[in-house]
């Protein structure tokens, strides 16, 4: 996607002015972001999502002023003219090709901050209560109308009741009717609320993921720990030695040298850009815990090794997520065994490489080898 063409789905905007003007700051509403928008996924499909075990759901309703949530997955929901409810399926691009293609319309977004798409259906007068994500959103109307009020509060207390999260107070400053198409986008911790108008109610949104900063430090702690169990560095070699310790009058007195020598091995660990790529690249394309690969049956791949096809294209598994900086290559929470080459490159920017590019020309047999492996654990597909 060039971030610099208008794009319909951004109101007329480039993704270059989307991003300098919205990303994180301010709301933006798109009528028509979709002509004649057809929902991936049909209600009765959303609905058998949710019977399933693998699929995260939640059903949300309210009754005699309080507010209830129930998780999946659900072999019966409510009937379809009781108004009222909602049900939340999470993370449907893993599941479905259609979804996943509108996730990557949003691609100018780094695949790195882009979570999933969910997808919301409610009975008439149906919503999650006012609230706010700690990410940022688009919300997309699939089917149905939606009214959202929306406002920029500072006061986001929370109802400590409640199951879900429910602003204590909401005071929305503006209120826009969705329908099929029409999209509202988000920034992080900005007060919403949407309520179904009329039956038939289908909302997407697509969710973004930003790690607390706790969170990353706490990961790259973890990390650097993990890295140095596997490869201690030469300076973390033998053990703290104390031949100048004089004889001690104190014996509960715990030595100056010994708080020296514990901070001079922990400033050996080099919390470089190369141990926070590595942790990041792993972290990052960590698949969902739901995820399970199918290996490919070898007898029906090409030999990618011996006989590089000649047309068709490799193409990355909807569910596998890959990455790359500089040369580090990530897939699937893993450190590529090859180097991110031009090919690889094109793979993960493009999630599919045409067997006649010149860049699959230039593939080293290694590289071979490793798409090879990639195919046979249904990571990556050969279509002819
Ligand atoms: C919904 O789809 O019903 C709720 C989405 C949201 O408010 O974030
Ligand atoms: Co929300």
């Amino acid at each position: 996607m060039n971030p610099h063409t208008p794009a319909r789905l951004l109101g007329g905007l480039t993704p270059a002015q989307f991003m300098q003007r919205h990303w994180q700051r301010k709301p933006l509403l798109i009528r028509g972001a979709f002509e004649r928008f057809q929902p991936p996924l049909t209600i009765p499909q959303v609905k058998r999502l949710a019977r399933r075990d693998d699929v995260e759901s939640r059903l949300v309703w309210r009754e005699s002023g309080r507010w209830h949530m129930e998780r999946g997955p659900f072999s019966r929901l409510p009937p379809a003219r009781e108004p009222g409810w909602t049900l939340l399926v999470q993370g449907v691009n893993l599941h479905d090709d259609g979804a996943a293609a509108l996730m990557s319309q949003f691609r100018f977004v780094p695949d790195a901050r882009l979570d999933d798409l969910m997808i919301s259906i409610a009975t008439d007068q149906g919503g999650v209560g006012p609230h706010f994500d700690s990410y940022d959103v688009f919300l997309l109307q699939g089917s149905g109308r939606r009214r959202w009020r929306i406002g920029k509060q500072r006061n986001l207390e929370l109802d400590p009741e409640a199951p879900l999260k429910i602003l204590q107070r909401f005071d929305p400053a503006e209120e826009f009717v969705l329908e099929a198409g029409d999209m509202l986008y988000l920034p992080p911790a900005y007060a919403h609320d949407g309520i179904a108008e009329g039956d038939d109610c289908m909302t997407l949104s697509i969710g973004f993921r930003s790690p607390s900063l706790e969170e990353l430090a706490r990961g790259m702690l973890e990390f650097a720990s993990d890295s140095l169990a596997e490869r201690p560095p030469a300076a973390l070699r033998g053990h703290y030695r104390d031949p100048d310790q004089p004889a001690v009058d104190r014996p509960a007195a715990l030595p100056e040298s010994m708080v020296e020598a514990a901070l001079a091995a922990v400033s050996a660990v080099k919390f470089d850009p190369q141990l926070a790529s590595r942790y990041l690249g792993c972290w990052l394309t960590e698949p969902k815990p739901e995820v399970v690969f199918e290996p490919a049956n070898p007898d029906a791949l090409p030999d990618l090794e011996h006989n590089w096809p000649a047309a068709g294209v490799l193409a990355l598994d909807r569910r596998t997520q890959m990455i790359y900086r500089g040369k580090l290559l990530f897939i699937n929470g893993e450190v590529a065994p090859v180097p991110a080459g031009a090919a690889l490159r094109t793979l993960a920017d493009d999630r599919r490489l045409p067997c006649d590019a010149p860049a699959s020309a230039r593939l080293k047999d290694e590289e071979r080898a490793t798409l090879q492996e990639w195919l046979e654990a249904g990571w990556v597909h050969y279509l002819a």
